[in-house]
């Protein structure tokens, strides 16, 4: 059984690899009005073009001109607030300065910029603006790489994420999470999962026992993760994270373990180049009550690539994920686990997103259902969910 299962995995990973490279280019279309021609002057400075371009509304300091002067009601980001302008890799700004605001869901106040500038001229402008946050212990967004299935990410989040797992063979689980993650501080950030999950109950071999559906709360977990490390020349990031898991949820019924977990972790994220990226988290489930549950270590790490429709459009971000774990005992089996996938930008904000993946187990001889999994992943920071669709 493991043998098929292992060659239908790398069959699915070749195909999610050979399709997503070959992805059609699409250009999307752009309601913000034009900036006229080009500007003149070759080999100005960023911080020159910065102030012929864009101060007459982001204001020469990057705060936003007041609002009875610049003479309309769409707030302006303040461009020297680290909080907000860490977060939005480069990428996406160069997208807004070529394009203009409806290019990610903003107001069409913000022009386009496309055919007044080169793109060396827009980089240079940028770069001008990233000198505003002086603050460097916030990490840069470009170092939050698309969310895996399980893999946590190292970067600090400010975001909603609807999980939905449901095996594949009977008696059928269906599982499911909430997750929200708040930041707090440059590299700081809480977190809360609530699982909640519904079976399909099977009668014990004598036939005795419930059947038929049940549902319930699972384990609650509360988590705060800190970066420790990032660097966004060398593209990497490096979290600790520590959670404690809750016994809320009913151990007789199989919806929790019964004890308090602390599950500390560390992950790693780490850029390769435009588009690849690799993600790692190793850590620990101990169990305050060790007659309730087993110790166990874990570890899994994901590959993928983000592909772009176009130079600014939707991001598809393809996905390989392997997972391990295993109890802390001598002579303890592994389990292994691959997980294909992709992640996609649903929203021209591309600040919802969502994840299909299929969870296929690798070990030898295991009695391990496959499961399907979907995610819905709201970045709550950069914007209402119905906002910039
Ligand atoms: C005519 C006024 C105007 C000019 C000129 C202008 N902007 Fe904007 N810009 C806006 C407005 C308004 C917004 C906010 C749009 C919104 O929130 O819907 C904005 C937003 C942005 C954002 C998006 C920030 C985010 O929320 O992620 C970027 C980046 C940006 N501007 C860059 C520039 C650059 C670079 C220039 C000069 C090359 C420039 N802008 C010139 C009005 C302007």
């Amino acid at each position: 059984m493991s043998n098929v299962v292992g060659g239908r995995a790398v069959l699915v990973l070749l195909a999610f690899l050979a399709g997503w490279s070959m992805l059609a280019r699409f250009s999307l279309p752009s309601g913000a009005q034009e900036m006229g021609g080009p500007l003149p002057g070759e080999g100005r400075s960023g911080e020159d073009l910065y102030r012929a371009a864009c101060s007459s509304c982001h204001g020469l300091d990057g705060r936003g001109i007041p609002q009875h002067i610049v003479g309309f009601d769409v707030p302006l980001p303040d461009f020297t607030d680290c909080s907000f302008a860490t977060r939005e890799p480069d990428e996406d700004w160069a997208a807004v300065a070529h394009e203009g605001g409806p290019t990610r869901g903003f107001s069409q106040l913000m022009p386009s910029f496309g055919g007044a500038m080169t793109d060396e001229q827009v980089d240079l402008t940028l770069g001008h603006i990233r000198t505003l946050c002086e603050d460097r212990s916030w990490p840069r967004g470009e170092l939050n790489f698309p969310r895996a299935m399980f893999t946590e990410k190292a970067y600090p989040e400010d975001e909603a994420v609807y999980t939905i797992g449901v095996t594949t063979e009977a008696p059928v689980r269906i599982f499911n999470e909430l997750i929200y993650e708040k930041r707090f501080g440059a590299q700081n950030q809480f977190e809360i999962v609530v699982p909640f999950m519904f079976f399909d109950q099977e009668a014990a071999a004598d036939g005795s026992g419930p059947t038929g559906w049940t549902g319930g709360l699972g384990d609650l977990a509360l988590g705060v993760k800190r970066a420790l490390f990032h660097s966004f020349s060398g593209g990497s990031i490096f979290a600790l994270t520590g959670e404690i898991i809750l016994p809320t949820g009913n151990s007789d019924r199989g919806f929790g373990k019964g004890t308090f977990v602390f599950e500390p972790f560390l992950s790693f994220g780490q850029d390769f180049g435009p588009g690849g990226f690799l993600q790692v988290q190793a850590g620990a489930e101990l169990p305050f009550d060790p007659d309730k549950a087993e110790m166990e270590g874990f570890w899994r790490a994901v590959y993928g690539h983000t592909f772009t429709q176009g130079r600014f459009g939707r991001a598809w971000s393809p996905m390989v994920e392997v997972l391990g774990a295993s109890e802390f005992e001598e002579d303890a089996a592994i389990s292994w686990d691959i997980v294909p996938q992709f992640q996609v930008t649903l929203n021209t904000r591309q600040h919802v997103m969502a994840n299909l993946a299929v969870r296929i187990p690798l070990e030898p001889d295991n009695d391990r259902p496959v499961e399907v999994l979907a995610y819905l992943l709201w970045d709550w920071f950069d914007g209402g969910f119905f906002e910039g669709w």
